[in-house]
């Protein structure tokens, strides 16, 4: 699987690349410290806000292998995993939950958070480079940017297989970083339309509604919860993954309203239960607790903002949404 990467200059982490482990339930993403301070520290000391983070599953040490001349990742708290072999640039990764596990078709959408993109201890080039950047934007305007996505649209009628083999990204439509950045503050809620109810993709407008409904509620949540938390977190994101497979996201919304009523395999022991949507908010590697200084304005904006524009796309697609192909 691959994610989309924010591999674009403003991204300003020491981190190249997120890795997967080989059973898919994992991430592995080299990081900065104050990353993993931040973890650390949220599950000592707010251990109710990381319910709206991914899973921590610990650190990883990479360390040099004197016959190679690459970095590779000693994965000694991840029992059982293998890492492809990708050279990592820094001598520290996390493991965390891998959010786009369990679905079949993850929808994948990274919301960059924040006007202000730059932590306190920036330098003065990169302030203004990143102040540029969000002057142009939404990032300026509404607190937020759509960093980046990726739509499952279906299997293009006629896709041959290259030696048994299918491309795992065939079938996506992938929106790059270069996407989010033309919008407006009115022309924005065209690619949340996209990424919920994409065009010539029939889909069932009532199972988009309740992901569009469980996602708004996850905001609220984390919403209200950082109005009362006393941090700064510069250029973190929302990532929310929903199930973009339109039989599976029934199954996941049937099994949602009558828990444990699936036909399950006999054979295995522990049936997954299919998901609806997941948003957490991922990326700290500019983030700290700030006892004392009052809530993250800046976090908030961007916050509101797209909490407002998923209100705004549910009451349109209540009246006037794209036919269904119920
Ligand atoms: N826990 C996670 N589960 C799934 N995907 C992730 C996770 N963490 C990061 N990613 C993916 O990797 C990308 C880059 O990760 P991020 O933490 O934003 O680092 P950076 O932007 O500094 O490179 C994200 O946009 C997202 O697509
Ligand atoms: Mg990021």
């Amino acid at each position: 699987m691959q994610f989309v990467s924010e591999t674009e200059t403003d991204s300003d982490s020491s981190s190249h690349g997120v890795l997967i482990d080989s059973t898919g339930d994992v991430v592995i993403k080299p990081c900065t410290e104050a990353e993993i301070d931040f973890y650390e520290k949220t599950l000592q000391l707010h251990r109710d806000f990381a319910a709206h983070m991914p899973t921590y599953m610990g650190q990883v040490r990479t360390k040099d292998d004197s016959n190679n001349d690459h970095h590779h990742a000693a994965v000694s708290s991840t029992p059982g995993t293998t890492l492809p072999s990708t050279a990592l640039e820094t001598e520290t990764a996390i493991v965390l939950e891998n959010l786009a596990a369990g679905f079949v078709r993850p929808n994948i959408l990274d919301i960059k958070l924040g006007a202000r993109l730059w932590a306190d201890d920036a330098p003065l080039e990169k302030r203004a480079r990143l102040d540029a950047v969000a002057a142009s934007t939404t990032s300026g305007s509404l607190g937020f940017r759509v960093a980046g996505m990726r739509v499952w649209r279906g299997r293009p009628a006629g896709a041959v297989e290259s030696e048994g083999r299918t491309d795992p990204e065939a079938g996506y439509q992938i929106y790059d970083r270069t996407y989010g950045r033309n919008f407006n503050t009115v022309t924005v809620k065209t690619a949340f339309d996209e990424f919920f109810l994409p065009a010539d993709y029939a889909c069932d407008i009532r199972a988009r509604r309740h992901v569009v409904e469980k996602c708004v509620r996850e905001l609220g949540e984390l919403q209200e919860k950082l109005e009362k938390m006393e941090c700064r977190m510069y250029s973190a994101s929302i990532l929310c993954v929903y199930e973009g497979d339109n039989s599976a996201l029934d199954a996941a919304i049937r099994e949602e309203r009558f828990p444990g009523r699936l036909d399950s395999d006999e054979e295995s022991s522990e049936p997954e239960v299919p998901k609806v949507a997941t948003l957490k908010l991922i990326d700290f590697a500019h983030a700290k607790w700030t006892p004392g200084f009052g809530p993250d304005e800046n976090l908030l904006q961007g916050v509101r903002s797209v909490h407002r524009i998923l209100e705004d796309l549910l009451a349109s697609s209540n009246t006037n949404g794209p036919t269904s192909d119920l």
